[in-house]
């Protein structure tokens, strides 16, 4: 459904050098990387919004425009809302993309609600905090009824509750059928996802299951990426198969020590 067949792109100082992968249709894959890596630029190139230099980017088989089928959620939520109410500004992306006026108010209801915004409908986008914006910018994309989602470090402005809450919603997506590929800085992120893209330079060094990346770290710290502590146990909890608390104690405890 996403095929990379040697892409390559060039920015004034940065390259994109070959990549090559597939993502299937119904897959969750998390980017990640350091800052620079290319994470954005590969989530662009999946969009539409640049064009490969050489090589071939499809999705669904075609080659992929912005907005038809695929959204894209920026970090700031701040350049991506227009209108002074919420409702307005979910009508004019349903104007945009044509959608059938009749249907403006159902497909509304169930974004917002599916981000837990139903009933903010009247409310000033000026006044919404930083998640609500965010959770208004997802719901903006989710009312054109994508099939592919692409977030590019989406959750940052979000807290504890509503990081969580954004990353259980993705689950949903997911028995819908939507792809949803999302670039982190926050390797805890990837417990998210199905499958986990390594970036580094412009390369793609690692696509592959969540578990395997989980059971073995030694990519991130060869890549010189911070691994959090949570996922240092959760790795050693799989390595050793650690099952009672005593053990997962002990392998924490051997950690911080
Ligand atoms: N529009 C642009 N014009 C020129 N160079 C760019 C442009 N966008 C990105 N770059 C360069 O390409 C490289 C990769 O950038 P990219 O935004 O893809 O990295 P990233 O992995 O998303 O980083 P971050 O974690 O900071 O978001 C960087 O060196 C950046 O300076
Ligand atoms: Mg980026």
């Amino acid at each position: 459904m996403i095929n990379f067949n040697k892409v390559q792109f060039n920015y004034p100082n940065f390259k994109i050098k070959e990549v090559s992968f597939n993502i299937k249709k119904g897959e969750i894959v998390a980017i990640t990387g350091n800052n620079a890596s290319g994470k954005t630029t590969i989530l662009n190139l999946i969009a539409g919004l640049i064009k490969p230099k050489k090589g071939e980017v499809l999705v669904f088989g075609k080659k992929p425009v912005c907005g038809k089928g695929i959204g894209m959620v920026f970090q700031n939520p701040d350049n991506q809302i227009i209108f002074s109410t919420v409702e307005d500004d979910i009508k004019f992306t349903l104007k945009n993309q044509k959608i059938p006026k009749q249907e403006w108010a159902a497909r509304t209801a169930e974004a917002l609600s599916l981000v837990h915004l139903n009933g903010y409908e009247k409310h000033d986008t000026a006044s919404l905090s930083a998640g609500q914006k965010q959770r208004l910018v997802i719901a903006n994309m989710l009312a054109t009824k994508p099939e592919l989602l692409i977030f590019d470090e989406v959750s940052v402005y979000l807290d504890p509750a509503a990081r969580l809450e954004f990353f259980n919603l993705f689950s949903e997506l997911k028995e819908n059928g939507i792809t949803i590929v999302f670039a982190t800085n926050l390797l805890d992120e990837i417990t998210f996802a199905d499958k986990v893209m390594i970036v580094d330079s412009g390369e793609v060094k690692v696509l592959s299951t969540k578990q395997e990346v989980i059971k073995d770290l030694s990519v991130f710290k060869a890549l010189n990426i911070h691994v959090p502590l949570k996922l240092e146990i959760l790795s050693k909890i799989k390595e050793y198969s650690l099952t009672s608390d005593d053990q997962i104690l002990n392998a924490l405890w051997r950690k911080i020590k």
